[in-house]
């Protein structure tokens, strides 16, 4: 991404967040598998927005880093998690163009980003034994041509592919793999949900 947009995105997202409520309930994926999180250890919660995946980390006894590129949302996070006592360290950072760092974590959650050529720094961020947690929007080929949610969300390098997900990982262990169908009526786009664990060194 250009400085331009890199600014212009941080912008949008900004406005995005300062209006935005926080401390709303974790990505789905997430919470239905808290059973699998470890009792201490160091996280990260990937384009974190309002740290909504952080909170419950950090609330399990996790030491939680959430990254994004939006300041304003890292600014009110950083202000809950202190007001909660959490253990949030917020980073402000442009992940498209600055990576995502060379620190090793535990857990590493992922909501509602998708920015592809990261997923290779994302499983080498894993530790031996980390889990993978990945929720986001697929492109659903059966249902495009039938439902708005799927056309309306844009540019389609934001959208998996069918299976892409769990392919994209493949060197992990897949814990839980599984893909809504896209609901014309609530107007819902079709999401891929992963749990995946490090088995083997990457
Ligand atoms: C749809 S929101 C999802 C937020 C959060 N993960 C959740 O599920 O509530 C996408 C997030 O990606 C962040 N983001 C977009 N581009 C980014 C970039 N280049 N670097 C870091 N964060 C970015 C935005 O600021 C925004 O918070």
């Amino acid at each position: 991404m250009s400085a331009f947009d890199a600014i212009a995105s941080r912008n949008k997202w900004n406005q995005r967040h300062g209006g935005r409520e926080l401390g709303t309930p974790a990505c789905e994926v997430l919470q239905t598998h808290l059973s699998l999180l470890p009792a201490q250890g160091r996280a990260l919660d990937l384009a974190c927005g309002l740290g909504r995946n952080a909170i419950l980390l950090a609330q399990h006894g996790l030491q939680c880093d959430a990254m994004d590129i939006s300041d304003v949302a890292l600014a009110r996070l950083a202000s809950y998690a202190n007001e909660h006592n959490l253990s949030i360290n917020t980073l402000c950072t442009d992940i498209e163009r600055d990576g995502i760092g060379d620190q090793q974590y535990d857990v590493i959650v992922v909501s509602y980003f998708l920015y592809r050529p990261l997923l290779n720094a994302i499983n080498l961020a894993l530790k031996l034994g980390g889990l993978l947690f990945y929720q986001t929007f697929v492109r659903s080929a059966s249902a495009t041509n039938l439902n708005k949610a799927q056309t309306k969300l844009g540019n389609p390098d934001f959208y998996l592919a069918e299976n892409e997900l769990q392919a994209q990982f493949n060197d992990l262990e897949i814990r839980y793999y599984h893909e809504t169908v896209p609901d014309q009526l609530s107007d819902t786009a079709a999401v891929a949900m992963l749990v995946a664990s490090k088995t083997t060194p990457h």
